[in-house]
């Protein structure tokens, strides 16, 4: 068994702050030249934190025009562009065995694996080049607004960071 995700070091590579879905879309193309065919990013951050907002908005700045969803339930998607990009929820998987039939070696090989919920399973699949974490800042998610039949915006402040892997 590899080692945990835990005993790596990792070095911060960009840090900013998303007030929108626009913003995040922003940072999305910032760090696009950084992400290689043949390398892997983790996305870390809670349910609706803004994952599959960022994969959506890479893949727009990739030139795909047609329309990106969740792999939440279908766990993964494989993108032809290029680079191509393998497209990977773990939010259901129930164990290791699962990530196995997922085949993600060979179904990624030569392409961008991007993982949401990355850190689940991490020492089964990874460890990840890089990782991306998403944090919804204090009281961002629990604002009155934010509740059924509130007036949400849907709009809300968002720290994201992003690390690469040193070494191992
Ligand atoms: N600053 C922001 N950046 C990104 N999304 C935001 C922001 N503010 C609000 N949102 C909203 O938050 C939601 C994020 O949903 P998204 O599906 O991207 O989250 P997720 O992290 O992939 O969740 P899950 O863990 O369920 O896969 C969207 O409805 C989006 O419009
Ligand atoms: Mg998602």
């Amino acid at each position: 068994m590899k080692e945990t995700d835990r005993s790596y070091r990792w070095q911060p590579e960009l840090r900013r702050r998303s007030g929108s879905p626009e913003e995040t879309a922003d940072v999305a193309r910032e760090l696009l030249p950084l992400l290689n065919a043949g390398e892997s990013l983790a996305l870390i951050g809670p349910l609706g934190a803004g994952k599959t907002t960022f994969v959506r908005a890479l893949m727009h700045a990739l030139g795909y025009i047609r329309p990106v969803r969740s792999p939440s339930f279908t766990l993964v998607h494989r993108y032809p562009t290029d680079p191509p990009v393998v497209h990977v929820d773990l939010y259901r998987l129930k164990d290791a065995a699962e990530l196995t039939a997922l085949n993600l070696e060979e179904e990624a090989e030569g392409a961008l694996l991007i993982v949401e919920w990355g850190e689940r399973f991490s020492d089964a699949w990874g460890p990840p080049d890089r990782r991306l974490t998403i944090t919804p800042l204090p009281g961002q998610d629990d604002h009155p607004a934010a509740q059924p039949g509130g007036n949400d915006t849907g709009e809300f402040e968002r720290l994201i960071v992003l690390e690469r892997r040193l070494g191992g």
